[in-house]
């Protein structure tokens, strides 16, 4: 499969992982838009800066007038969505860029490639994807034991972000029963790796850890998420783009549900092992207890049975190894942390653990 494709968002931190990889792969030319807001960062594409199978465009899906520009300059087979606002605690404080980019945005982006997909002959029509890229949070917050979400879980959204992830999700389904664009949707867990912005918990644990900081545990942190190793998720959207069947969604996930204060604890064992605090005691002791996040969800898990029985995709990391990966990238890329925890970065760890009690920056 040599594929021209348009990949949204591939400056941040999972869209980058897949960027990276389709080109070094060689998958094919990639054409990468993204806005640069927060959390798109060059840095992340380095490598494949100068790449011929990779094409850089600043600019916004919420833009129709340049996405009919480069659907019809670089005639792609296909468009994967990562654009988006991604951060939870962020859309409490703002949500309205949420809506605007995942909900408006997300519209505007399915226009121009429904009029782009219209104008196509027969044969390309048929081999067109539009891929989705979603989050389990749309189907809101499971209890101890409920079973895990499948795809016919119902839509429970429960925090701006995931609201508007569930807004656009919808908007998705309908360009497929309306006009038949040829979609595919991924609801994906709690990814975790390189490049992922120290305002999520792994990161910010490592980050934090580092420089001698609290370590924030929103509540009792006895929530549960469902960790996936980044390359695991971006190797699942490949399969789906490849063999997924059109019109369906997937759920992807690690089969790997830890309470955040697990988590968080095997951080500080892994860091203890690998970078032992100067004066001998465990990074555990910087954990600290803060002001529950509002309305948190107390437990994500995705069922990945459809995923593996109809595409044959199953995760080859399991936490242990992938968690290990995930703190040595950090260890080795303590530049990159530095240049991404400058500037705005300060500013709203500042003002988001302050509220909490917590004094960070
Ligand atoms: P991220 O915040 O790290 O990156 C988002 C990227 O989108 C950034 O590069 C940003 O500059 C870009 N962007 C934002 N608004 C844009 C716009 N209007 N036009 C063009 N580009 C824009 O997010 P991420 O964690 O890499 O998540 C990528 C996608 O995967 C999102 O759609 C998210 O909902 C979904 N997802 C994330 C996770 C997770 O654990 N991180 C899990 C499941 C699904
Ligand atoms: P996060 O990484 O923001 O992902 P999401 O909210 O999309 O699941 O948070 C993961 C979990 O960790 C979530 O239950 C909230 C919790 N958390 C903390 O306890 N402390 C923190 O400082 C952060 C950022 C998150």
């Amino acid at each position: 499969m040599n594929q021209t494709i348009i990949v949204t968002g591939g400056a941040g931190f999972i869209g980058s992982n897949f960027v990276l990889e389709w080109v070094r792969q060689g998958l094919g030319h990639v054409i990468n838009l993204d806005k640069l807001t927060y959390a798109g960062n060059l840095e992340n594409l380095v490598e494949i800066q100068h790449h011929p199978q990779h094409t850089f465009v600043h600019g916004d899906i919420g833009n129709q007038a340049l996405l009919a520009e480069l659907l019809a300059k670089y005639q792609p087979t296909a468009v994967v969505n990562f654009a988006a606002e991604s951060h939870v605690d962020r859309s409490i404080h703002g949500p309205e860029d949420f809506i605007q980019t995942n909900v408006v945005g997300t519209f505007h982006l399915l226009e121009a490639v429904r009029a782009y997909w219209n104008g196509l002959d027969q044969a390309d029509k048929q081999a067109f994807r539009f891929l989705h890229v979603s989050t389990d949070e749309v189907y809101g917050s499971l209890g101890k034991n409920d079973p895990a979400f499948t795809e016919t879980h119902k839509y429970e959204p429960n925090s701006p972000y995931s609201a508007s992830k569930a807004a656009s999700d919808h908007l998705v389904r309908a360009y497929h029963h309306t006009y038949g664009l040829p979609v595919l949707t991924t609801n994906c867990s709690n990814n975790y790796g390189p490049h992922h912005f120290p305002e999520k918990l792994i990161p910010l644990v490592i980050h934090n850890a580092l420089a001698g900081k609290p370590l924030p545990i929103y509540g009792n942190g006895q929530q549960i998420r469902d960790w996936l190793y980044v390359e695991d998720h971006c190797a699942a959207i490949r399969c789906v783009l490849k063999t997924g069947k059109i019109g369906e969604v997937y759920n992807i996930g690690g089969w790997n549900e830890k309470q955040n204060i697990e988590v968080v604890r095997t951080l500080c064992r892994m860091l203890d092992a690998k970078k032992p605090r100067e004066d001998g005691k465990s990074y555990a002791d910087q954990i600290t207890f803060v002001e529950d996040r509002l309305g948190h969800d107390q437990r994500y898990a995705i069922d990945a049975t459809k995923i593996a029985r109809e595409l044959g995709w199953k995760p080859v990391e399991t936490f242990e190894t992938g968690i290990e990966k995930t703190v040595t990238w950090y260890l080795n890329n303590q530049d990159w942390v530095q240049n991404v925890t400058s500037g705005d970065y300060r500013h709203w760890v500042q003002k988001h653990y302050a509220e909490r009690g917590e004094e960070m920056a």
